[in-house]
């Protein structure tokens, strides 16, 4: 079944409002990407399995939970995703970090991938793909595609901002991947950025133009 979960927690929403703003500089910019991804991770991980294990604690033995040792993947689609991956490793010290590198051309809007490096046993591993954006989805959908040529099959996408338009191009490739969103904004503006949306993820975070 197709899943998406827009994750309304204040402390989300409130951030994301900062990130939002133009007169947000670059430092704070980041740092709050960061912050959000964090955030974010807490919802993401959610399902993951426990396992009771035996502990002694200074009063006694007592079983206790603890991960049940998943492989994790976190994948940033470059530039922008690099943003996002400092917040989730902060939760995941453990998780192997992989690399997409693609870019939309200005002119076709189409995704053009110039990288593509995936952590190692990649089909045990559920791996989250991160981005700040879910415009057209065209980034997305070809990320996810090469990382299957790869051998990954459990895969989760986790963004900032999307749209109706990006989440629905994503799930009509990909109805297995499940979506995890900050906000899903109005609409695609006709130069395809999404509005209100944050302007360009990469610019904001890296002060390029
Ligand atoms: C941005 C963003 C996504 C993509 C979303 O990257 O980080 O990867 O656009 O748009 P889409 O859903 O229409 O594909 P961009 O291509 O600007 O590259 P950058 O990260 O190098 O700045
Ligand atoms: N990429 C961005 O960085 N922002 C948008 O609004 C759309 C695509």
């Amino acid at each position: 079944m197709r899943k998406v979960f827009e994750m309304d927690h204040p402390l989300i929403q409130h951030k994301l409002t900062l990130i939002r703003s133009k007169d947000t500089g670059s430092k704070e910019f980041r740092e709050l990407v960061k912050e959000v991804s964090m955030l974010m991770g807490y919802e993401v991980t959610r399902h993951l399995p426990l396992e009771d294990i035996e502990i002694e604690t200074p009063v006694c033995k007592a079983t206790s939970k603890v991960l049940a040792g998943r492989k994790l993947g976190i994948v940033p689609i470059l530039r922008a995703g690099l943003g996002m991956v400092d917040g989730f490793l902060s939760l995941l010290p453990a998780a192997k970090v992989g690399h997409v590198g693609l870019y939309r051309d200005p002119e076709t809007l189409e995704p053009v991938e110039y990288y593509c490096k995936v952590p190692t046993d990649v089909n045990e591993r559920e791996l989250l793909v991160v981005d700040p954006m879910l415009a057209t989805g065209g980034s997305a959908r070809a990320a996810i595609r090469f990382i299957k040529e790869k051998g990954a099959t459990n895969i989760k996408f986790v963004c900032l901002i999307g749209c109706p338009e990006g989440i629905k191009a994503l799930h009509d490739e990909h109805p297995d991947v499940d979506i995890y969103i900050g906000s899903i904004d109005e609409k695609l503006n006709s130069h395809a950025y999404i509005e209100p949306g944050l302007g360009d993820a990469g610019d904001r975070l890296y002060g390029t133009k």
